[in-house]
C-alpha cells in the first residue's frame, strides 16, 4: 500500500489538463456490450475503476486493447452473462453491465454491489426500471438473476427518495435501446455523464429524444453498431483542482474542462470571492484576498454535486465564519469530518447538516482516506495546511484521479508517494 505525503502551504500555479470523465467512461464502456462490432473509446482516464471495468468486460467475453487513453473493444465468440462478485463488489459502477447484458443476451447474473461508507446505496430503481421493460428478476445468493425473453417499451418513472439515479437511468436507457417499441423514462437523471452515454448510444444507432432532460424517449432498434467515441472531460476532477487552488489562495488554469458542467460550483465560488471564468477553451480563476463562508446543499444535476461536497467542505474549513453543508443525495456522506478535524478544522454534525466553523489555519497530520471524494478533501486540506500531511490508503484516490501526484507536482505542489 502507498501513502501520499504533502508539504502544505505552497501556492499552486500554472496549467492542469483535465482527464476524461470516470463516471461517463464506466457506463459507456458497459454499453459496448450492446454490439458485436468493434468500439473505439477515446479519452478514457487511466484509473483503478476503468481498469476494473476493463477486467469485467474481459470476463464477460470482450477483448480489450489499451493504447494510452484509447481502448479498442472487440468481440470474439459468445458473451458470458455472469458478472462476478469480485469485480462488482469493488466498484459500484460495474452494476451498469446489467441492462446491456440483459438486452443483448436475454439473461444476466450480476453480483449486487453492496453499500459503502457513503451510504446504503440500494439498487431498487435499477430493478424497477428493468422489470417495467419485462425482465423477471430474482435476488439469489447475493446476485441479481434476471431474464427477459423480450424487452418491450414501457412508460417508467425512475424518481426515488433522493431524486433521480444516475446509474439506474443508465441501465434502463441502455436496455431500452434494444426493446420493442417506445420507452419513456420520466425523472431520468440529467447529469452530463448520462447525456454523454445517450450521445454515445445515438452514435451506435439508438433512437433517443430528450437527451439531457428528465424525460427520455427511446424507440427501440434491432441492432446497434460499433463506433469511435470521445468521452467528455471529468467535471469532478476539474472542480477538485479549482478547489485545491482556492484553498491555497492560488489561481490556476484548467485545460480540456467543460465550463458549463461546472456552473453550480462556479456560482457558489463567486459568493465565496473566487471568480471562475472561461477564456477561449481554457478555464481561469481569480481569488480575492479575503474569502467569505458560503453554505451549500447538494442535489442531482444541475444542483451542486455530491461528489464535490467533501472538497468544498475542506475549503470552507479555512474560510473564517460559519457555513452549513447538507447532502441531499447521500445524507450520511460526512465521514471526512473526523479526519478534517484531526487537522485542526472545527466541523460538527447536527442532524443532516455539517456546521463548519472556519479556522485561520489547518495543521498537517497523518490522516486516513475513507472513500474517493473524502480523500480528495484531505488532499485539499493537506495542500492548505501548515506542515506535513500523510494520507494513508491512497488507493481510494487512484480510483478517480488520473496522475494526481504528477499533475500536482507540475502545479508546484510538494507531494510524493511512499510505500507504507
Ligand atoms: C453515481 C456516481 C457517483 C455519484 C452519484 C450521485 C457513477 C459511477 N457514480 O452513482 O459518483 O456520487 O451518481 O451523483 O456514476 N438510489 C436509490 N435507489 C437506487 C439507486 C439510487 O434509492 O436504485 C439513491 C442512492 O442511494 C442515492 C441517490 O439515489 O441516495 C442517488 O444515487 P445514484 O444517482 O444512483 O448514484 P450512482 O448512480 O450509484
Amino acid at each position: 500500500m502507498e501513502k501520499l505525503i504533502i508539504e502544505g502551504a505552497k501556492p499552486l500555479k500554472g496549467e492542469v489538463t483535465i482527464s476524461g470523465s470516470k463516471n461517463a467512461a464506466l457506463p459507456i464502456m458497459a454499453a459496448t456490450l450492446l454490439t458485436d462490432e468493434p468500439c473505439i473509446l477515446q479519452n478514457i482516464p487511466c484509473l483503478r475503476d476503468t481498469w476494473t471495468m476493463i477486467e469485467l468486460l474481459k470476463s464477460l467475453g470482450k477483448t480489450v486493447v489499451i493504447d494510452g487513453n484509447k481502448i479498442i473493444i472487440t468481440s470474439e465468440g459468445k458473451l458470458n452473462h455472469i458478472a462476478d462478485y469480485k469485480l462488482v463488489s469493488t466498484m459500484r459502477g460495474s452494476f451498469c453491465v446489467l441492462g446491456p447484458l440483459l438486452a443483448k443476451l436475454k439473461k444476466a447474473q450480476v453480483s449486487l454491489p453492496g453499500g459503502c461508507v457513503i451510504g446504503i446505496r440500494p439498487v431498487d430503481l435499477h430493478l424497477k426500471g428493468l422489470k417495467s421493460l419485462g425482465a423477471k428478476i430474482e435476488v439469489e445468493n447475493g446476485y441479481v438473476v434476471a431474464k427477459a425473453r423480450h424487452f418491450k417499451g414501457a412508460h417508467i418513472y425512475l424518481g426515488g427518495v433522493f431524486g433521480s439515479s444516475v446509474l439506474a437511468t443508465a441501465n434502463v436507457l441502455m436496455a431500452a435501446t434494444l426493446a420493442k417499441g417506445e420507452t419513456i423514462i420520466e425523472a431520468a437523471a440529467c447529469e452530463p455523464e448520462v447525456e454523454d452515454l445517450a450521445n454515445m448510444l445515438t452514435a451506435m444507432g439508438a433512437k433517443i429524444k430528450g437527451i439531457g432532460s428528465p424525460r427520455l424517449t427511446i424507440t427501440g432498434v434491432k441492432k446497434l453498431r460499433g463506433l469511435t467515441y470521445k468521452i467528455i472531460p471529468d467535471r469532478i476532477e476539474a472542480g477538485t483542482y479549482i478547489l485545491m487552488a482556492a484553498a491555497t489562495k492560488s489561481s490556476i488554469t484548467l485545460k480540456g474542462a467543460c465550463y458549463s458542467h461546472l456552473m453550480a460550483l462556479v456560482d457558489k465560488l463567486d459568493q465565496v470571492g473566487i471568480k471562475v471564468y472561461p477564456e477561449g477553451s481554457l478555464i481561469k480563476m481569480k481569488c480575492k484576498k479575503v474569502l467569505k463562508p458560503v453554505s451549500i446543499t447538494t442535489y442531482p444535476y444541475p444542483g451542486f454535486p455530491t461528489d464535490l461536497q467533501a472538497q468544498f467542505m475542506a475549503l470552507m474549513a479555512i474560510v473564517e465564519g460559519v457555513s452549513v453543508i447538507t447532502d441531499k443525495v447521500y445524507p450520511d456522506r460526512f465521514i471526512h469530518i473526523a479526519e478534517l478535524n484531526r487537522m485542526g478544522a472545527n466541523i460538527s454534525r447536527e442532524g443532516f447538516n455539517a456546521i463548519v466553523q472556519g479556522v485561520k489555519v489547518l495543521h498537517g497530520a497523518p490522516v486516513m482516506a475513507s472513500d474517493l471524494r473524502a480523500s480528495a478533501a484531505l488532499v485539499i486540506a493537506g495542500l492548505a495546511a501548515k506542515g506535513q500531511t500523510e494520507i494513508h490508503r491512497l488507493y481510494h484516490l487512484d480510483r478517480g484521479y488520473e496522475n494526481l501526484d504528477k499533475k500536482l507536482t507540475a502545479l508546484g505542489a510538494k507531494v510524493y508517494r511512499e510505500r507504507e
